[in-house]
């Protein structure tokens, strides 16, 4: 994982394994807004409209506002898989808010009955080659 910064928030970059991919789906039905049909500072970007809320061509690579939805909090990466503090015995890995223990799946969905509302906003981004993305603009609405 990498973190750049666009407008003076953390963007996270996060290269997920198939594993990780995998897990997705394991985490539908547990998180709030499986298909990012809400909106929370950005709108959704349309190619974030899945549960990899990723590019389908790209689909491992994330990049989320690493900005909690409730009140603005960083969360912390915890890609450890299984039980530990302040999680869920079936964890698959994601992010916690140490504020008021939100936590995020491995795409950024908040799982459900969490104080955050919606989902970590997917920034407005676009691929310049396989391994170059440029994060402010795309070709959906052009530079933000
Ligand atoms: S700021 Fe993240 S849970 Fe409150």
């Amino acid at each position: 994982m990498k973190v750049a910064e666009w407008r003076g928030k953390p963007v996270w970059i996060l290269r997920r394994t198939p594993e990780m991919l995998a897990s997705l789906k394991k985490n539908d039905a547990l998180v709030a807004d499986p298909d990012s049909d809400k909106s929370f500072q950005l709108d959704v970007p349309k190619y974030a409209k899945n549960e990899f809320r990723a590019y389908e061509k790209h689909k491992d690579l994330l990049v989320v506002v690493g900005i909690c939805s409730h009140l603005g909090c960083s969360p912390s990466a915890r890609f450890q898989e299984g039980a530990q503090p302040n999680l869920p015995d079936d964890w698959h890995g994601g992010f916690l808010c140490p504020c008021h223990g939100s936590t995020f799946d491995l795409s950024g969905r908040v799982f459900k009955n969490k104080p955050a509302p919606s989902n970590l906003d997917v920034p407005p981004y676009m691929y310049l080659s396989d391994n170059k993305i440029v994060i402010g603009k795309d070709e959906e609405k052009g530079e933000a």
